[in-house]
C-alpha cells in the first residue's frame, strides 16, 4: 500500500515496476528527467518576469541571451504567438529528455514537425509528447498554468532499425499510451501520474526537490455539480452541448432538479485538477467558430494524456460523441472536441449527442430558463 507523504516519485516509480520482473528501469528513467522538466519549469514560473530567472538546467536558448528574454514572440504551428516561456518550457523538455537514451522521438504543440534524437545520443524504444505550457495565457496574470505529456512505445520498426522518426508514428490512439501524466504550477507544483495502474498524486516538496507522493489512487467522484466551458462560444455550440448547458443552468426547477456551479481557469491542466480532486465536468466541445477547427484542444498532447488520466481515475473522457481514447489520430497537431470528468455527466453529454434534436426545440439559448431569456 502506497505510503502517503513518505514515497518519493522514485519509490513509487520503482514499486511499480516490480509489478513487471523483466522491466528493464528505462521507463522509470524516462519519467524521472520528465519529472525534472516539470521541476525545473516550476522554478521558472515562479520568477514571473523578474529579470535573471535561473535557468537551472542551462537550457539558454541563444548563446549570449539571458534564459530569462528567450525569444517567443514568434507564430507556433497552430497560429498562436508563443509566450518566451512556451519556448523556454519547450527547449527545457527536449534537452532533459533527448539524451537519454530511452526516447526514439519528440512532439511538442511547440514544434511543427517530430523531434529527432541528436545522433551523438542512443535512441529508445518509447516517444514522448508533450504541451509544456498549458494554459500559458494565464502566466500574464499570475494564474495556474502545467505541463502535460504521453509516452507512447514506438512502432517496432522504429525500434529495431534505429531510424528517424516521422509523423505517422506518433498517430496511435490514447489507448495505446503508456503512461501520461500533468504537473500543475499553482501555489504548490504537483505531478499528477498514470503508469496504466490507477492515478497517483505527488507534491514537490521544494526543501527536498523532490516529488512526493501526496494523492494516492485519486478517483473522480461520480457525481457533480460542477461544470467548466467557456461560454462566450456558446452561439458556436452544437445542440447537444446548449441542451446540456441550459439544463444546468436551469438548476433546481430544471429537468436536473439540483443547482449547478460553474469554474473557468483556461487552462485544462487547472481544469483537470480541480475535477480529479472534487468531480466536475469539463468541455471544449467541437463547434462551429472556424470550420477548420474540429474544436480547440489538440488530440495528441492535450486530450489524450488527460482522457487517459481520467479514465485511470474512474472518470470518463470523450469527443462528444465516442471515448477519446479510441480516436485515430490524422494529424500530429489534430485538434478535437473534448469532454471529460465526472462519469455520469459525460456519459450524458454522449447521450445528447447520439439522441435526435427534436425538430420542434425552441433554440435552447432563447428558451425559457436559457443563457438569455427571450
Ligand atoms: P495552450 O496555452 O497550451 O495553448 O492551451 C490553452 C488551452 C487550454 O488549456 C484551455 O482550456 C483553453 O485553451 C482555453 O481556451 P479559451 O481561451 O478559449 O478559454
Ligand atoms: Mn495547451
Ligand atoms: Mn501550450
Amino acid at each position: 500500500m502506497p505510503l502517503s507523504g513518505r514515497w518519493t516519485l522514485t519509490r513509487y516509480l520503482i514499486e511499480e515496476r516490480r509489478r513487471f520482473p523483466g522491466a528493464s528501469g528505462d521507463f522509470n528513467a524516462l519519467v524521472l528527467d520528465v519529472a525534472l522538466a516539470c521541476k525545473a519549469i516550476a522554478r521558472i514560473v515562479a520568477f514571473g518576469t523578474l529579470p535573471g530567472t535561473p535557468d537551472t538546467l542551462g537550457t539558454a536558448l541563444h548563446a549570449g541571451q539571458p534564459p530569462g528574454a528567450a525569444t517567443g514572440g514568434e507564430v507556433n504551428v497552430q497560429g498562436e504567438v508563443q509566450k518566451p516561456l512556451d519556448v523556454l518550457s519547450n527547449a527545457i523538455f527536449v534537452r532533459t529528455n533527448e539524451w537519454n537514451g530511452h526516447l526514439a522521438g519528440l512532439a511538442s504543440e511547440e514544434m511543427e514537425g517530430p523531434q529527432q534524437i541528436p545522433a551523438s545520443y542512443p535512441r529508445g524504444k518509447y516517444l514522448l509528447l508533450f504541451d509544456p505550457l498549458d494554459g500559458s495565457s494565464n502566466i500574464d496574470v499570475n494564474g495556474a498554468v502545467g505541463s502535460v505529456f504521453s509516452v507512447l512505445r514506438a512502432p517496432q520498426d522504429v525500434i529495431d532499425s534505429g531510424r528517424d522518426v516521422i509523423e505517422a508514428d506518433f498517430l496511435q490512439p490514447g489507448a495505446a499510451q503508456v503512461a501520461a501524466g500533468y504537473a500543475i504550477y499553482g501555489p504548490s507544483t504537483m505531478l499528477v501520474l498514470s503508469v496504466g495502474n490507477g492515478v497517483a498524486g505527488f507534491t514537490l516538496n521544494p526543501h527536498l526537490g523532490e516529488f512526493v507522493l501526496s494523492h494516492p489512487g485519486i478517483q473522480v467522484p461520480e457525481e457533480t455539480q460542477e461544470f467548466a466551458i467557456n461560454s462566450s462560444n456558446s452561439r458556436f455550440w452544437e445542440p447537444p452541448v446548449k441542451r446540456y448547458v441550459d439544463e444546468c443552468l436551469a438548476g433546481r426547477t430544471g429537468p436536473r432538479g439540483k443547482d449547478f456551479n460553474m469554474r473557468w481557469i483556461a487552462s485544462m491542466v487547472a481544469e483537470a485538477h480541480r475535477i480529479l480532486m472534487r468531480g466536475g465536468v469539463f468541455m471544449y466541445p467541437r463547434d462551429t467558430k472556424d470550420p477548420a477547427k474540429p474544436g480547440r484542444l489538440r488530440l495528441l498532447y492535450e486530450a489524450n494524456p488527460v482522457g487517459f488520466i481520467m479514465e485511470q481515475a474512474g472518470g470518463r473522457a470523450s469527443t462528444g460523441r465516442q471515448p477519446v481514447l479510441g480516436v485515430k489520430p490524422s494529424a500530429l497537431h489534430q485538434r478535437i472536441g473534448l469532454v471529460f470528468g465526472s462519469k455520469s455527466e459525460v456519459e450524458r453529454i454522449e447521450r445528447y449527442h447520439h439522441e435526435p434534436v427534436p425538430s420542434d426545440a425552441p433554440a435552447p439559448l432563447f428558451a425559457p430558463r436559457s443563457l438569455f431569456r427571450a
